[in-house]
């Protein structure tokens, strides 16, 4: 396998040399749906024959058709339903039902993306059949193995011939793990790639106006199961959010965990606007104009700080270290604390720049696929 190395620049050339070549994405939950989208759009330019699977591990609409809608992209080729169940039963049907589809297809190089069970599930069935598979967002830790999320980097990075990383600190993890310099490409990050690309439409859907939200609101998400699943965290974090509530408008568009969690422990949220979750296009539309964000996302750890917006993490770390470094990120592990790290946030005058996080990560994947053909 040739390497390509480190990748700067828009793709190019390098581009070209994708025609003929095969792609299958194996995308199944809402994150991998950004970051799918710039690959995607690229594999397209350059020629490459494409196969979107999608793995069903989200179903709705607002969870998952609504996001193709919404990041222009076509419809998966094939849905494998897999639908919600314990992380075993999930990751098990996911494998059995996608090694036909792979056995099939036989693709040049199968993608993968972030951190879901799908993704740790393709991966490993790939592995099997000796068919090669890139990793899209390879490298990130949180060294935190109480994360089912951890625990799925883990294994895909551990398995994958060709590591793409969306920042520096993702390519020295990969190296202290002993994984080969020739498999690590970082190409930038391929989210903000979508974020870029989709914040003209966002303006565009007068989403907030339509809501009725304030130029200067808190935006919340919070869905992990660190935070949701533990009826004493939960409702601490209810309490916190119902203060805040007295002094801004606080808008907090819930998963369907999070809510399910609410009505289990009978948790109502005093002066906070509760909404169903909100499609991408919305959720940028909010957050571009939000005074703060709290949240536990990977996702709008980063977009935060792409756009410039303070953003305050309920987690005690993050895989995404650079948002910090960086960024307009804070991690905030006690809720209690939130009150007083909301008084301190303040907007930068310019949105912090990462490097390769210009738009263009999407191409560097293709070229990196091309390149290590
Ligand atoms: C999954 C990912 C997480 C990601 C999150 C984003 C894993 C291990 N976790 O967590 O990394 O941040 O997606 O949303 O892969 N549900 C619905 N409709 C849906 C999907 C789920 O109602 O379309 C409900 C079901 O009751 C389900 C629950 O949400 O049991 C949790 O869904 P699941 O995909 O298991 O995990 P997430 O919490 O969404």
């Amino acid at each position: 396998m040739v390497s390509a190395g480190n990748l700067t620049g828009g793709g190019g050339v390098l581009l070209a040399h994708g025609r003929g070549m095969k792609l299958m994405h194996v995308v199944g939950a809402r994150p991998n749906f950004p970051k799918l989208a710039p690959v995607l759009r690229a594999g397209g330019l350059a020629g490459a024959t494409q196969m979107v699977v999608h793995t069903g591990q989200h179903y709705d609409d607002a969870m998952s058709d609504g996001f193709f809608r919404d990041l222009g992209i076509p419809a998966p080729d094939l849905n494998l339903a897999v639908g919600s169940a314990t992380h075993a039963v999930q990751t098990a049907r996911i494998m059995e039902r996608i090694e036909p589809v792979l056995i099939a297809e036989r693709p040049d190089w199968m993608l993968v993306y972030g951190d879901v069970n799908s993704t740790m599930a393709a991966a490993i069935v790939a592995s099997k059949l000796g068919i090669r598979f890139a990793h899209v967002e390879a490298g990130l830790r949180s060294f935190d193995r109480s994360m089912p999320e951890e625990i799925n980097r883990i294994v895909t990075d551990r398995l994958a011939d060709l590591l793409l990383t969306p920042s520096r600190d993702a390519d020295a993890q990969l190296r202290a793990e002993g994984v080969a310099d020739e498999k690590i490409v970082f190409v930038g990050n391929v989210m903000i790639d979508s974020l870029f690309y989709a914040l003209p439409a966002a303006r565009a859907t007068g989403f907030r106006a339509k809501m009725g939200v304030n130029g200067s609101a808190v935006v919340v998400t919070l869905h992990r199961p660190s935070n949701v699943d533990d009826p004493g965290r939960i409702k601490m974090l209810a309490t916190v959010l119902s203060e805040v509530g007295r002094d801004r408008e606080v808008v907090f568009p819930a998963h369907p965990r999070t809510r399910q969690r609410l009505e289990e422990a009978g948790l109502k949220l005093d002066r906070v606007r509760m909404l169903e979750p909100v499609g991408y296009l919305e959720m940028l539309d909010l957050v571009e104009n939000a005074f703060a964000v709290i949240t536990d996302s990977g996702g709008l750890q980063e977009e935060t700080t792409a756009l410039g917006i303070p953003c305050l993490t309920v987690r005690p770390n993050t895989e995404r270290p650079i948002t910090v470094t960086e960024g307009t990120n804070r991690l905030v592990p006690n809720p209690h604390d939130i009150i007083a790290e909301l008084e301190q946030v303040c907007r930068p005058a310019v949105a912090p720049r990462p490097e390769g996080w210009d738009g263009h990560a999407g191409e560097r994947v293709i070229t990196a696929l091309a390149h290590s053909l």
